[in-house]
């Protein structure tokens, strides 16, 4: 049976609403940044972002309906990030959520936001099991084993920030702006091996660490800068790339030599980076039984498709009528 979901994201600095068929067709995907707001703070502020979200979630769930050219009677559930998430922000999309359920009498949805960038892979093809999600955003760093359609093992987390965080924290550093990693990607092209940053040690077999990187990466600065060098940001853009990059597919080859898998995906909005895709794709070649899979860019960062991807499998599990639901800043995956 063909199933619609209208899909609600507004976990951090989008407002999105999507029209999703089956999970794989999408009807209308509207996506509301406030990238150009929050750039002029050098970051997201937290306040600023809820407030956008009031101001824009009507319209952007209308304009989905619209553009996909159905009425709410279409409609078989409601999906929305319940979190992890800025507890001001996603309290936007729960209650826009839990409103219409209200209203139309229809189901709700309430998924975990990676759940959404891992099913984005749903997308270009269907997911095969057992699997190994690369998750990678500014939230999140994980690597997740996935015995079934909807099992969530996390084998692999970082220890402190999340490689995004990284990236966006360097990129200030450097004055590059907000978002960082699509600045220090396209900057790190122009780069060139010539500054040494040390290679992160963690001593668990999957974790990860990017905070001493980016320590490193701020010693770095300030000791040429004491010695009255001008700093090349294009080749510091690139070591650090480097150094963070080969820590990151380090750990995940070594899960892709010990769990017996069928596919090897990447989720989040690193995993738009142009030089982590390169490398993914030259290491996976060594693989050629297990398909790689790569969101394409529109859909690594974030997005309501994604999560009416999710729903489109998570409706099983996790349907519910329950209006005292409410938002889950540090909801867990599962
Ligand atoms: O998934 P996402 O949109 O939001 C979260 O769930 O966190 O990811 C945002 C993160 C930011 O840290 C941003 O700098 C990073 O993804 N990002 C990139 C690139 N595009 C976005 N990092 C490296 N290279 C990129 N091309
Ligand atoms: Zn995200």
């Amino acid at each position: 049976m063909t199933q619609i979901i209208l899909a609600i994201e507004s976990s951090c600095d989008e407002t999105a609403c999507a029209i999703v068929k089956d999970g794989k067709e999408i009807l209308s995907n509207v996506v509301s940044s406030q990238i150009n707001i929050h750039k002029l703070y050098g970051g997201v502020v937290p306040e600023v972002a809820s407030r956008i979200h009031v101001e824009n979630i009507s319209c952007v769930i209308c304009e989905a309906i619209e553009k996909a050219n159905i009425t709410m009677d279409d409609v078989d559930a409601i999906a929305f990030t319940q979190g992890p998430g800025l507890i001001g922000s996603l309290h936007v999309g729960v209650q826009a959520a839990k409103t219409i359920s209200w209203l139309y009498n229809k189901p709700m949805i309430p998924l975990h936001h990676i759940m959404g960038h891992i099913y984005a892979n749903n997308f270009i093809c269907d997911m095969q099991f057992p699997l190994l999600a690369l998750v990678v955003s500014g939230g999140h760093t994980e690597i997740v084993y996935m015995k079934d359609e909807f099992s969530f093992d996390i084998i692999g987390t970082t220890q402190d920030d999340a490689i995004g965080e990284a990236y966006d924290k360097v990129a200030r550093v450097l004055g590059l702006g907000y978002p960082g990693g699509p600045a220090i990607d396209k900057l790190a092209k122009e780069g060139k091996k010539h500054y040494d940053l040390p290679l992160p040690k963690v001593d668990t077999l999957y974790d990860f660490s990017f905070s001493g990187l980016k320590s490193a990466v701020l010693q770095l600065i300030q000791k040429e800068e004491k010695k009255g060098n001008e700093i090349n940001k294009a080749d510091v853009a690139y070591a650090f790339q480097e150094v963070a990059l080969k820590s990151l597919i380090s750990k995940l080859m070594k899960a892709v030599e010990n769990y017996d898998v069928k596919q090897v995906l990447l989720a989040g909005g690193v995993a738009a980076n142009s030089r982590l895709r390169e490398i993914i794709t030259e290491k996976m070649k060594e693989y050629p039984n297990i398909l790689l899979t790569i969101p394409p860019l529109w859909c690594c960062t974030d997005n309501a498709a994604m999560i009416g991807a999710a729903a489109n499998v998570a409706i099983k599990y996790l349907k519910t009528y329950d209006l005292s639901l409410s938002a889950m800043p540090s909801k867990e995956m599962g």
